[in-house]
């Protein structure tokens, strides 16, 4: 049924793996359009009261938005690409049933920023979470600015963004990033065992605490959308060219004004 995604339905939880092992799970536009169809799924299948979220293979859950794609685009369709991300995020953010993130290897870039945007987290203790766009001369563009800063705080979002810097699962549990951080084997049948204590509950209350703790974030939306403007104003850098090309090139980036 999806070429990037595979899903596993036991007892009303949807288990979703994201499936491109060989790059480290990165979001390709077919993985999002993938994610979009199935997040509408969950939304959609009354035989799904929960969904899990995690990756294939053991090294990551996903490695960021997939760096060679973001050659192809021109410099002015940035803004798009971070408004379409940031619009499949919102629909996994405010789906009326939990979807969690089980969180096992890389969670970088647009891995973590889908980690955030699902309503919490576990994580293995090989888990790493960053933000590290400012390599590629980019900013996260799927929220991450506003989600990270909402989770972690202003001073440590804005350390983790401005160095790049990569976390492992423990600090990321002590910043409130993560509600658990458990052994490899442990990561889904822990992630499995909140869910079915969750969908004991009756799906009319479930959905209404998912609806008033989004509401209090919501307030104000223009975050959001000021990361849209600016992560298409750095696309267009010659500084996002030189930071994409040497990851393609597996070189070190030589960026201008440093
Ligand atoms: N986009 C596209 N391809 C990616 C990718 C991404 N975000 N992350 C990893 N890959 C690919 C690599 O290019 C490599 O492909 P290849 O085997 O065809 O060369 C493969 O996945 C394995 O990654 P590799 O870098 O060889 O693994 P590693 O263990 O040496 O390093 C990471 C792991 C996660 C540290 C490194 O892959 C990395 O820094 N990835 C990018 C993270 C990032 O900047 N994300 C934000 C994007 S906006």
């Amino acid at each position: 049924m999806y070429q990037t995604i595979l899903t596993e339905l036991e007892n009303g939880v949807l288990l979703i793996t994201i499936n491109r092992p060989d790059k480290l799970n990165a979001l390709n536009k077919t993985v999002l359009s993938e994610l979009e169809q199935v997040v509408q799924l969950v939304y959609d299948d009354k035989k799904i009261k929960a969904a899990i979220l995690t990756g294939h293979g053991a090294k990551a859950f996903v490695a960021g938005a997939d760096i060679s794609e973001f050659r192809d685009v021109s410099d002015e369709k940035g803004g798009e690409l971070a408004a379409k991300g940031q619009q499949i995020f919102f629909n996994i953010e405010n789906c009326p049933k939990p979807i969690v993130a089980a969180v096992n290897g890389f969670a970088l870039g647009g891995g973590c920023e889908l980690a955030m945007a699902c309503h919490f987290r576990l994580a293995s203790e090989n888990a790493k979470f960053g933000q590290p766009e400012v390599n590629l001369g980019l900013i996260p563009g799927y929220g991450g600015t506003q989600r990270l800063t909402m989770l972690v705080g202003k001073g440590k979002a804005m350390e983790l963004m401005m160095t790049g810097n990569m976390i492992d699962a423990d600090e990321a549990k002590e910043l409130g990033l993560v509600n658990y951080v458990t052994t490899p084997e442990n990561l889904l049948p822990k992630t499995k065992e909140i869910l079915n204590v969750i969908i004991t509950k009756p799906p009319s209350a479930i959905e209404a605490v998912i609806s008033a703790v989004n509401s209090f974030y919501q307030y104000d939306k223009n975050g959001f959308k000021e990361e849209i403007k600016l992560f298409g104003k750095v696309f267009a850098t010659d500084n996002k060219k030189e930071g994409t090309a040497a990851f393609v090139e597996k070189r070190k980036p030589v960026f201008k004004g440093s």
